[in-house]
């Protein structure tokens, strides 16, 4: 057991409050210490920083608000509309807590998708922080799923059969695929089953798992430290005599009151889209979701949220043609490899034959499968992303100007792939989401190279700040 800390007589009233505290719970001061007051945080942070705490603001709002619906709400196929409508207009505040719950789950996918972004231009990924990203793209996962199975939940037309879309995917797996939709659904079709296993999953289940994620993602961080723009490391250059880092400041006080004024803008943006525009214009409840769901009635054009839809495109676009073309992608570059790996020996034929084997395998099996796998792996390639940058440096600061052109082109492929995800397909659509899928695997399975060449600009010894 730690010291007794004793005071001496007349010692403010506070601190004999705070010390007897102390002396029976040393394990939470321990932690305030090293993750607040004592976490020396880089003191070049800018507002790419603020969406961390962000997240995490969003997530207590999703967990506050949904234990308020979950009061009222019934999970029944007969009765789940209506208990959503009776939150709406019968529940004091109701449309208040269920709106808040609605756009922030919209709010969460914007927050992240910045926050990961962020991650991407100042390469926080890279040594030794390859977990701590790990431990994002998990959370990314989890909150995919979270969502989707929320979204069943007021069991509206789009709830419905998006979710039939989606299970019905599973079963273009082979072998295994019908009996695992099945499992999904827990009947043949989206039912009563459906929606109660989704709703314990989405209250209880994922939820848990995400916290644990979370906490596991700032432990980590918190063990290496955090990175900044410049992606220079403050514990290099520490004082002498303190071992403090010469470029890091306490994160509280500094930190907190940082967050305060970016959680300040959020809640103004945030307030004003949940009170004028709570629906986002049917981006963040879609229209057909205010009609009851109906098994005999499907809706013209079922599409996911538009935080799926950059994935949802790339599952569309693979069909035959683009099977087709993926094999010769494939084989173009087996034969790259068997003639410029530098492999020897035997082991020169390995590209050659393992391009055979993949190109067998993509003709083998149909193209809906294919486009599960493809939107699988756009998802799953981010795990790997630390692997992938052979850059030198890590932000992008240093990096050769045109890396600033190409993460550019990404972000546009992607915001190209989500808007063609929610319109119905179209040959030229269809075109131009298959060349974004290319675009979009090349930029990460190219990555070992394009971030090797060019010319780096040379990386400061201190971080770059300027007092404002
Ligand atoms: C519920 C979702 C999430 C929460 C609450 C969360 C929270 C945080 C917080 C509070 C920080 C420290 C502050 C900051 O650097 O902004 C952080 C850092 C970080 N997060 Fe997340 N995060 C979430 C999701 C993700 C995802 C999806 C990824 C990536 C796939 C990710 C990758 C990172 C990285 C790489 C850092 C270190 C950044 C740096 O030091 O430059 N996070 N996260």
């Amino acid at each position: 057991m730690a010291e007794f800390k004793e005071l001496p007589a007349g010692a403010p009233v506070t601190k004999q409050v705070t010390t007897w505290l102390e002396n029976r719970f040393p394990t939470a001061f321990e932690a305030y210490r090293v993750h607040m007051s004592e976490y020396y945080a880089p003191k070049n942070f800018n507002v790419w920083y603020f969406f961390g705490s962000l997240a995490m603001l969003v997530l207590v709002m999703q967990i506050v608000t949904g234990i308020f619906l979950v009061m009222h709400y019934k999970p029944d196929a007969a009765k789940a509309f209506a208990s959503v409508e009776y939150i709406m207009r019968d529940v004091p505040w109701g449309w208040l807590i269920r709106y808040m719950h609605s756009t922030g789950a919209s709010a969460f996918f914007i927050v992240v998708y910045l926050h990961m972004f962020r991650g991407m231009i100042y390469g926080s990924y890279k040594k030794p922080r390859e977990l701590v990203w790990i431990f994002g793209c998990a959370i990314f996962l989890c909150l995919m799923a979270e969502a989707f199975m929320g979204y069943l939940l007021p069991w509206g037309q789009m709830s419905y059969w998006g979710a039939q879309v989606i299970i019905n995917l599973f079963s273009a797996i082979p072998f295994v695929g019908p009996d695992l939709s099945l499992l999904i659904r827990g009947d043949y079709v989206v039912g009563d089953a459906t929606l109660n296993r989704f709703f314990s999953f989405h209250v209880i289940a994922v939820p848990l798992v995400l916290l644990g994620l979370v906490v596991a993602h700032l432990l980590a961080l918190h063990d290496v430290g955090s990175n900044n723009p410049d992606g220079i490391e403050i514990k290099a250059k520490k004082d002498p005599k303190t071992g403090i880092p010469l470029d890091g400041i306490p994160f509280h006080p500094y930190y907190t009151v940082h967050d305060i004024m970016g959680v300040s803008v959020f809640l103004m943006i945030f307030s004003a889209v949940m009170f004028f525009a709570p629906t986002g214009g049917g981006y963040f409840l879609e229209t057909n979701n205010f009609i009851p769901a109906d098994s005999l009635k499907t809706p013209l054009h079922i599409a996911p949220v538009w935080y799926f839809t950059p994935f949802y495109s790339m599952l569309r676009a693979v069909t035959d043609d683009m099977v087709n073309v993926l094999c010769v992608v494939v084989g173009a570059a087996g034969v790259l490899g068997f003639l410029m790996a530098g492999l020897r020996g035997i082991w020169r034929w390995v590209p050659l034959i393992a391009a055979v084997v993949i190109g067998l395998l993509l003709k083998t099996f149909d193209a809906k499968f294919w486009g599960v796998v493809v939107m699988g792996l756009a998802v799953l390639i981010l795990f790997v992303l630390p692997w992938l940058d052979r850059s030198p440096v890590k932000s992008i600061r240093y990096r050769p100007g045109w890396n600033k052109i190409l993460f550019g082109l990404f972000v546009i492929n992607f915001f190209i792939l989500g808007y063609l995800g929610m319109q119905p397909p179209t040959v030229v659509g269809t075109i131009i989401a298959q060349t974004g899928t290319l675009f979009y695997f090349g930029f990460f399975l190219l990555m070992p190279w394009w971030s090797r060449i060019g010319e780096f600009k040379p990386v400061p010894d201190r971080v770059t700040f300027h007092a404002h």
